[in-house]
């Protein structure tokens, strides 16, 4: 977060630590914040959440200030101790200070050479590198010096920096990793996301990739590396702060659980015509080039990867065209085969995960055509695409994702829906039938949030469990993994999710007497007859003495005589039943989180928008 306002208000700290507060999701292993303050900038860092800060803060406060800078961390270079904590320093007056994302590439050759000429660090970040070299280039003018040392950084950044010879300035640089300008009056912002701001003003302007921003309290100027003069594209921010607060939940994970019903509701609005026919004007991508498609790949990471499972089933269905699920950090390094006929369908929540970015960066080099899946808007991953179909879940604050993987399993049938109303003939007929249960879908996700108290205490039973396994054939497979994932990432309890029928080829043999495991039921009209096939899975394990739980829809009795519990879903077409049967894993995964102690919103060593490789 960076901010300039007028001296006189001193509102520095306070709009920082705001700032920092909604952005903590990003990272939260340490924060700091520096002040300019006369002749020379203030810091206070601690190791720890951003709560260590604030303590540190108020036995030690820092002067009123009208400009400022702060930082929450996700460790890459440098445990996370107070010594690695940004803002960094750079010279020797007490002059310089400096924050960083991301990862500079060349920084060992770059520390080298300072510590040749006598430079002395204080950590082992890559950051201090760069303060170290801005304060060596600084000659009177800030963005001059941050221009010089840009030029020899490689890898994916965004710095801001403030110095004392000119207090009423920040200045922004970005690469690869994200950057936004928040335009106030007599005060001007930056943020990681416009999350950093939000309660100041909704006026946001995007950078492009390699600029550098100088912010005042008159104005914000953008030049690109090379120092020509650019203009950032100005938009203004459709939520407002409260939509980013806990808004009566305990957590921000509970209260986006209760927002899927939405969420879901929200990514269909406005996409179909007065025919129930849908219309996607916003794919800026032609009927034809769509029509030529003869081969999809998905890339994504983490629930998003999921998602994008869902989607391979659903899409291959209705469309008859190839789809195949990659992870985006392998996409790149598995000699992908993609043609201009290739459709690349990226996922991801934040719009900012460096690995699905690189993926998508790379199929466009390969001549694919690319949409992304994204739910922030200004975000890098839909402006590198060649089209966007935004989810429109709202901002998604708790690190472990929930409405956004439903808004994304929605966006993602819409497009599949979408291809196939295109190709025409009998798929399209069957998918109008489907867009019409998708549209029924909200109302049922309502209900099943309202019949949740068993799961609950199921949850609560569960605390000490050590070892949670899940079940799911066809599109519950992908929900089977992503109910382990939730599990492993709230709770730390080991879990995993099989394809039900893979259970015999080894999986069994986990099953001892007492091992719970979920099992996600297919509908009883699922083609294939592939109830049929998960309810005598269901038996093999009982037989060994599993504790089954399972989810199942309303109605389906032939599964009682082997479930230790029943969760009830409602009933749905085949394809679209994920958005129904994750959300009592999603609830399941939140309490057991709870009855542990644990915090749930910020769950240990991760981080919502990873924007480092
Ligand atoms: C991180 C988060 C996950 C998320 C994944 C993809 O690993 O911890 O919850 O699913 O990133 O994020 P994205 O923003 O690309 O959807």
């Amino acid at each position: 977060v960076g901010y300039v306002g007028p001296s006189a208000d001193g509102k520095a700290l306070d709009v920082v630590l705001e700032g920092l507060a909604r952005l903590e999701y990003r990272g939260y292993d340490s924060a700091g914040v520096a002040l300019v303050d006369g002749d020379a900038v203030a810091t206070q860092k601690k190791a720890g959440k951003l709560a260590n800060l604030r303590g540190a803060l108020e036995e030690q406060p820092l002067p009123a200030s009208g400009t400022g800078i702060g930082h929450t961390r996700w460790a890459t270079h440098g445990g996370p101790t107070d010594a690695n904590a940004h803002p960094h320093r750079g010279g020797t007056d007490g002059k310089l200070a400096l924050i960083h994302n991301g990862i500079i590439e060349n920084f060992h050759a770059l520390k080298s050479e300072l510590l040749e000429a006598g430079v002395e660090f204080t950590s082992e970040t890559d950051t201090e590198v760069v303060a170290q070299l801005l304060a060596q280039a600084y000659d009177g003018d800030l963005t001059a010096a941050m221009r010089e040392v840009v030029a020899r950084l490689e890898g994916a950044f965004t710095l801001l920096a403030v110095h004392a010879d000119q207090p009423d300035v920040v200045v922004g640089a970005r690469r690869n990793s994200p950057l936004v300008v928040g335009l106030g009056e007599g005060e001007n912002f930056l943020g990681s996301d416009v999350a950093a701001f939000i309660g100041y003003t909704r006026n946001a302007m995007e950078l492009e990739q390699d600029q550098i921003v100088t912010i005042t309290p008159e104005g914000a100027t953008v030049i690109n590396f090379d120092g020509t003069p650019a203009e950032g594209k100005a938009f203004e921010v459709t939520w407002d702060a409260a939509a980013a607060e806990k808004g009566g939940y305990d957590t921000f994970m509970e209260k986006e659980i209760h927002e899927q019903p939405q969420a879901v509701g929200d990514t269909l609005l406005g996409r179909t015509d007065e025919d129930g026919r849908l219309v996607l004007d916003e794919l800026r991508i032609s009927e034809e080039q769509l029509k030529n498609v003869d081969r999809i790949t998905i890339v994504a990471c983490g629930t998003a990867a999921y998602a994008g499972m869902v989607a391979k089933y659903a899409i291959e269905h209705w469309t008859r065209i190839p789809v195949e699920v990659a992870l985006a950090h392998e996409f790149r390094y598995c000699d992908p085969i993609v043609s201009e006929r290739t459709l690349v369908v990226s996922i991801s929540q934040s719009g900012e995960t460096m690995d699905t970015l690189m993926a998508v960066k790379h199929a466009r080099e390969l001549g694919a055509l690319t949409v992304s899946v994204c739910n922030t808007h200004g975000s890098t991953i839909p402006r590198e695409s060649d089209a966007v179909l935004y989810t429109h879940a709202g901002p998604e604050i708790a690190v472990a994702s929930t409405k956004a993987f439903l808004a994304q399993i929605t966006a993602c049938y819409v497009l599949g829906l979408y291809l196939a109303q295109l190709r025409g003939g009998s798929y399209a007929d069957d998918a109008a039938a489907v867009l019409k249960d998708l549209h029924e879908v909200p109302d049922k996700i309502a209900e099943l949030l309202g019949s949740m108290d068993r799961v609950q205490e199921i949850a609560r039973f569960m605390a000490d469990t050590r070892s949670v396994l899940f079940l799911g054939r066809h599109v519950g497979y992908p929900i089977a993994m992503e109910g382990a994932l939730k599990l492993k990432e709230l709770a730390y309890i080991h879990a995993e999710g099989f394809a039900a029928g893979e259970l015999k080829h080894g999986p069994i043999a986990l099953i001892e007497p007492g091992q719970p495991v979920f099992i996600v039921v297919p509908g009883p009209d699922t083609p294939h007859g592939l109830h049929g096939k998960v309810v005598s899975n269901i038996q093999e394990i009982r037989a060994r003495g599993a504790r089954t739980l399972v989810i199942a829809q309303e109605g389906d009795t032939a599964v009682e005589p082997f479930a230790d519990e029943i969760i009830r879903v409602p009933a749905t077409s085949p394809m679209l039943a994920p958005l129904l049967t994750v959300v009592p894993l999603q609830v399941f995964a939140l309490h057991l989180s709870t009855a542990k102690g644990l915090d749930v919103d910020q769950p240990r060593n991760l981080a919502k928008s990873v924007t480092v490789e």
